[in-house]
């Protein structure tokens, strides 16, 4: 899979693609990150990328051409299988749809994906009415830039590309992808500071433990994040308990 980052801050990036599994994942080729300065595509002697907003106001709005050029750049250099979707341009900003995990599954489908990081008080609306197909935030609160936000969304999808874990298995249990969040984990020692492992999963029960895990992710997710329990799958019994949880809680 490739990504494409155009970023007025491509020294933001020299990092965090460098370590852990995303360094694996580069080095075996199962991902390719290239990072591009919107400021190499101005043409004036100052390398001006903003300008003040028409009709007055606080703060400068990121200028139209040097985004259009570097998509156009970037897109002459993608040759695009048959089997390929359009390709996604996304707009990391606040103003735009909430990521998820359903976002970054869906994402890792493609080949490739341009990311462009807006700054300032925002990009010339033109940039959003021709040029992205979509804008992505990454939560309700404005970063100083998108390039954090680019990060975010380019880790979680990376981790869902076959190969990129060890073990694919895990994936199943992450928080959010099943709906809730993730049960408690525990390794050894079996005894902390006399503070115990669950005796269920010394058990060696496997029926038991799953049965355990599940009914804790229910438990956590209704503690701490109740609006998920609505969308998430579960079954009548489940859906029961939830009730009676409920109502003990309140
Ligand atoms: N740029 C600034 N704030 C952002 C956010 N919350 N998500 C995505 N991009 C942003």
């Amino acid at each position: 899979m490739n990504f494409y980052i155009l970023t007025l801050f491509p020294q933001m990036f020299e990092s965090p693609f460098s370590s852990g599994i995303f360094k694996r994942a580069i080095e075996r080729q199962l991902v390719r990150v290239s990072i591009h300065n919107i400021r190499d595509y101005t043409h004036d002697k100052h390398h001006t990328v903003d300008d003040y907003p028409y009709g007055g106001g606080a703060g400068m709005v990121l200028k139209p051409e040097p985004i259009f050029e570097v998509v156009e750049s970037v897109k002459s250099g993608i040759s695009l299988n048959q089997e390929d979707d359009v390709l996604p341009v996304i707009l990391l900003t606040p103003q735009g749809h909430s990521f998820s995990q359903q976002i970054a599954h869906e994402l890792s489908r493609y080949r490739h994906v341009i990311l462009i990081c807006g700054h300032y008080e925002g990009v010339d609306e033109r940039v959003r009415e021709h040029l992205v197909t979509d804008e992505i935030s990454i939560g309700d609160y404005v970063l100083s830039g998108g390039e954090l936000a680019a990060m975010v969304v380019v880790d979680a999808v990376v981790r869902l590309l076959p190969g990129v874990l060890g073990s694919e298995a895990s994936l199943l249990d992450d928080s959010h992808t099943a709906g809730l969040l993730e049960y408690p984990q525990y390794t050894r020692p079996v005894e902390y500071r006399n503070w115990s492992v669950p005796e269920v999963l010394l058990s060696g029960n496997h029926a038991q433990i799953a049965k355990w895990r599940r009914e804790q992710a229910i438990l956590r997710t209704l503690k701490r994040r109740p609006d998920l329990l609505d969308k998430a799958n579960l079954c009548l019994e489940e859906r029961q308990i939830v009730e009676r949880l409920k109502d003990s809680l309140s």
